[in-house]
């Protein structure tokens, strides 16, 4: 072959390459999630897409199905480790299909606040809870907050024994379920999707959640009534699926734990305001009565609550309840 045949064929081999890179489909990452765009975690979930795709745009394309317009959140922890979604942030709350030890998340009273909610999941507990359900498919990549939960009511309420026969709807976990039993009211476990018809429909009574879904969701249109409880917290697990986690090229994995890292730090500042905001939001509304407990009052729900974390011992873990108590007490 002539020296300019060669060159030729070296440089259509080139330009092959080339234009095979060129085409090369990005990889489709799938984010599922249950709540708005305009929510910690639909902020958080826009955040990592941008990061990844400017960074990484060529191998992936972030895909974010919010409003549980692809599933709920029941489901996302199943369909994590069968692969047929790449991240979601389900509740701590929905996993109890798999491990008994994130219970701890739902005993009432148990953390204080969100900063007692911080320190315990950066301690060395918190931080093996996180891959505890490796094995299984589910890789945990960090925390986003959202908030302590408040109780709502259609008819007005200040003491516990005002709970006695109403229907609540819970998320599904039966820590949940006892909490209201523990009132003498019943619980009605239910996707996230279905609550606000179940509210609107008398299915359901009342519910707990945050300020944020509450005001994001629009329950205050059939829950006139509110307490300052913040006697639970609602806090999520980002997850991916271990075998795919496992097969990312390191230099990639590295820069998805940095993408996660951010965009869960921006998600838990754009929690605090929200939470903050959207409790504003609600107390200015003429219709809705937000009633705050005083220290006596709120005593009296405690003690009628706490008896769960005994209840619940040996089935999370002393060691791990007692990780919690150690930040109320300061010991
Ligand atoms: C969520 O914030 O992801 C849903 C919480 C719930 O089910 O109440």
């Amino acid at each position: 072959m002539s020296v300019a045949a060669s060159l030729k064929s070296a440089l259509f081999t080139v330009l092959l390459c080339l234009s095979i890179g060129a085409h090369a489909e990005p990889q489709t990452l799938i984010f599922a999630h249950v709540v708005g765009e305009n929510t910690p975690k639909g902020k958080m979930a826009e955040m990592f897409k941008s990061m990844v795709e400017r960074r990484l745009g060529d191998h992936y394309r972030v895909d974010i199905y919010p409003n549980t317009q692809l599933m709920d959140d029941d489901e996302a922890p199943f369909a994590i480790p069968e692969g047929r979604i790449h991240f979601a942030a389900p509740a701590l709350s929905k996993f109890e299909q798999f491990t008994e030890r994130l219970k701890v998340y739902d005993l009432p009273f148990l953390f204080a606040n969100m900063g007692a909610v911080d320190e315990f999941q950066r301690g060395p507990i918190g931080q093996e809870l996180l891959t505890h359900m490796a094995g299984e498919g589910i890789y945990g990549l960090g925390y986003l907050h959202n908030g302590m939960k408040q109780l709502t009511l259609a008819t007005p309420f200040e003491r516990p024994e005002d709970m006695a026969g109403q229907r609540f709807r819970s998320m599904q976990s039966d820590v949940l379920v006892r909490q209201f039993e523990r009132l003498n009211a019943e619980a009605l476990p239910m996707a996230f999707s279905q609550v606000y018809q179940a509210l609107a429909d008398d299915v359901v009574q009342g519910q707990e959640n945050t300020w944020s879904n509450i005001y994001s969701q629009r329950f205050y249109d059939h829950q006139p009534y509110m307490m300052v409880s913040n006697h639970g917290v609602l806090d999520y697990m980002v997850i991916t699926p271990t075998e795919f986690w496992q097969s990312l090229p390191e230099d990639h994995r590295f820069f998805f734990e940095y993408a996660m890292d951010m965009s869960i730090k921006y998600g838990n500042a754009v929690a605090l305001a929200k939470n903050t905001n959207d409790r504003i939001e609600i107390e200015r509304m003429s219709n809705v009565t937000v009633m705050v407990p005083t220290e006596e009052q709120l005593r009296r729900w405690q003690q009628v609550m706490e008896p769960l974390w005994n209840e619940y011992e040996a089935i999370i873990g002393k060691e791990v309840i007692d990780a919690a108590r150690a930040l109320q007490s300061g010991i």
